[in-house]
């Protein structure tokens, strides 16, 4: 991959999904949400802040459907491992009471987020309610959480780019890499 060095990001481990790799998949998941959601009379698009906007951004120019969009942001607490207890910061502004609801983020570790938010939506009576991530560490999961949508299974990296991020870096990246940890820490303790 040779674009990989156009980026200043000196923690760059290796492309583990490639730019064109993830326009395909996310092609293929905007064509079978489309079919799946053909007969809906609300759809909408409920991302988590900020690591899904990439994906979502994307994603929903492949679904031919008409489609609302929302936001959340929340935060987890216990730092790196999420402890499942996840802080509204702002909230989404439809009342999804009656809507059909696919909730997005960008990354599934143990589980504990969307398992965490799916059951707050809930009690918010949509008419439906699925899951979806760009990717998914199935070997984390802490919970029975099994994904509607996903686009890559991956294993236990940490990884950079397409919408997500270590400490806000590495968004913009229009591909799935890994950090290398040593060399990030090396950059962090300069
Ligand atoms: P979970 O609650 O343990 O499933 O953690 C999911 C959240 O952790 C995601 O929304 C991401 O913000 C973050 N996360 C987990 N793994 C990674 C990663 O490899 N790179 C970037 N963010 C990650
Ligand atoms: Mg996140």
């Amino acid at each position: 991959m040779t674009d990989m060095f156009d980026y200043p990001y000196p923690f760059l481990g290796k492309v583990l999904i490639s730019k064109q790799d993830i326009e395909n998949r996310v092609r293929t998941l905007g064509e079978t949400i489309t079919r799946d959601y053909k007969d809906t009379e609300q759809l909408l698009l409920l991302g988590l802040l900020r690591g899904s906007v990439v994906f979502m951004t994307d994603l929903m120019r492949h679904i031919q459907l008409p489609i609302t969009l929302d936001f959340m942001s929340i935060s987890s607490y216990a730092g790196a491992s999420s402890s499942g207890f996840v802080r509204i910061d702002s909230d989404h502004k439809t009342n999804i009471n009656g809507w059909d609801v696919i909730l997005i983020d960008d990354i599934v570790d143990s589980g504990l987020t969307l398992f965490t938010v799916r059951k707050l939506l809930l009690d918010r009576k949509p008419k439906s309610l699925r899951l979806c991530a760009l990717l998914d560490k199935e070997e984390k999961h802490q919970t029975d959480l099994v994904l509607d949508y996903y686009g890559f299974k991956i294993p236990d990296y940490f990884v950079v780019g397409y919408g997500l991020d270590i400490d806000e870096k590495g968004r913009n990246l229009p591909y799935i890499a890994s950090v290398d940890l040593e060399k990030y820490n090396q950059q962090v303790n300069k």
